[in-house]
């Protein structure tokens, strides 16, 4: 979501002459955009302000200006204390704010810095954005939802990011075919609880399966994806669409967090394991290849080592192609900040060892039963090695190919050779070679 909002800011600064740059040391303007849903995320926010400063202070003993903002959700959570702790830093805006940043560049020009927005509104600011004249390139994002209204007790997403949101239908659909007029093959339909998503048009409710049959309809797009889900919102209508519509890819990431339904019920999830799973195999009924993702907190406060060994079971139930797992970090301002049964850090550090082994090997047994297989792999950009090109599979795997810099942008067939932990290997499948006959 980030990323989309980042180049949201960029079309919004672009008419006033701004443009992107690969580095901050010769920008005129400097924004952060950043996240606060773990400490370390934002810790980091503070380091980088360091670094930006430095090069703040070099352009003024030349006799140059820079501007530096901090959006996203940590400017929404500490607006002003941000000056205190960092009075080098000029704007501060939440993540409903970026539509106004040219006016705030104004004010922190003519007085000096200082300038805050947090409005909280999410439907203002989509009204108010330009259209983006940049191309997202062949995969796009378009946030669809924005906000939650689940309220899970470790999470600071419902305060940074507000209510939910449903952007209208007519507003997606349109720019969904200037994405495909820019060249986008591919939709990563996104909201932090995107299944929750129920855009209203002419009278009528969409659903999220509604607008994603209806994007599918769109010439151009060969591919759908969204996220990321809450369980409680995988509606039947959905789920069936897996089974129904071939450019929806048979991936999902569906956060569980933990296997405990004791410790899912202090999470506030609104939902069993057993509710879950049951999920799970009618998405498996619907689309029998589809492969699933999730997050994992281990050590939120009360988890016992019997707690954490009811997700280590579930995560081996399942079989994940992939998944996130993190620490529990206390968020100021989330009901379970304040829970005093919080567990000691090395007791999360050794779960997390744990079930990230457990995760990681099922991960890379899942990229290893692709060996030999021919996928349908959206080639996207550069590799790491010269001649190399990164793609995607369906089930959203990183793929190296070598060579085949025609085909880049484009869908190709690709002979998997090798399956690794984070990426697989392969070769394009040149179909305008004559089979040879054998003789
Ligand atoms: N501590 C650790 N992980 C968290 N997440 C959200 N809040 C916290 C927290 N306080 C994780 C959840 C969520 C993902 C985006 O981040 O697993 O699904
Ligand atoms: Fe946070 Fe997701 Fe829970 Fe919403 S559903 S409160 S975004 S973890």
């Amino acid at each position: 979501m980030n990323v989309y909002d980042s180049v949201r800011m960029a079309d919004v600064m672009a008419p006033f002459g701004y443009q992107a740059s690969d580095t901050y040391e010769d920008a005129d303007l400097v924004i952060l955009n950043t996240c606060h849903i773990r400490e370390k995320a934002e810790e980091k926010v503070y380091s980088e302000l360091g670094r930006i400063r430095e090069e703040k202070e070099n352009k003024k003993a030349r006799g140059e200006r820079m501007l530096i903002a901090v959006g996203g959700c940590v400017g929404q959570a500490e607006g002003e204390e941000i000056f205190k702790r960092a009075p080098f830093v000029d704007l501060v805006l939440g993540p409903q704010s970026y539509h106004q940043l040219p006016e705030m560049v104004t004010q922190a020009i003519r007085k000096q810095g200082g300038v805050v927005s947090l409005d909280f509104s999410a439907e203002e600011k989509f009204d108010a954005l330009p259209h983006s004249g940049e191309s997202q390139g062949v995969s796009a994002f378009l946030a669809v939802q924005e906000g939650c209204d689940k309220f899970c007790s470790f999470c600071v997403v419902p305060y940074t990011r507000g209510a939910e949101f449903s952007r209208s239908p007519d507003a997606l659909l349109e720019e969904a075919r200037r994405m495909v007029t820019q060249g986008a093959v591919e939709l990563t339909l996104l909201g932090q609880n995107v299944n929750a998503y129920h855009g209203e048009s002419n009278g009528k409710t969409w659903s999220l399966a509604d607008l994603i049959a209806e994007l599918a309809r769109l010439d151009g797009i060969a591919r759908i994806r969204y996220m990321t889900s809450h369980p409680r919102d995988m509606s039947d209508d959905l789920i069936a669409i897996h089974g129904s519509e071939p450019k929806l890819m048979p991936y999902l990431h569906l956060p569980i967090q933990s296997g405990s339904d004791r410790v899912l019920k202090h999470m506030n999830r609104k939902h069993t394991a057993e509710w879950y799973l049951d999920i799970l195999a009618r998405l498996r009924k619907a689309r029998a290849d589809i492969a699933l993702s999730s997050d994992f907190i281990v050590g939120f406060p009360g988890e016992s080592e019997g707690d954490f060994k009811e997700t280590l079971a579930l995560v081996k139930e399942v079989q994940y192609a992939s998944a996130f797992s993190f620490k529990y970090s206390q968020r100021p301002g989330t009901p379970a900040a304040t829970d005093d049964q919080q567990i000691a850090e090395e007791v999360k550090h050794e779960r997390l060892q744990r079930l990230q082994a457990v995760l990681g090997a099922q991960q890379t047994a899942f990229n290893q039963s692709c060996i030999g297989k021919v996928m349908d792999v959206l080639l996207l950009r550069d590799g790491k090695f010269a001649g190399q090109l990164l793609g995607k599979t369906p089930y959203l795997q990183s793929v190296y190919v070598q060579g085949g810099e025609h085909y880049r942008g484009k869908i190709v067939p690709v002979r998997i050779t090798g399956g690794y932990l984070n990426s697989l290997s392969g070769e394009i499948v040149e179909e305008s070679t004559p089979m040879r006959k054998a003789s």
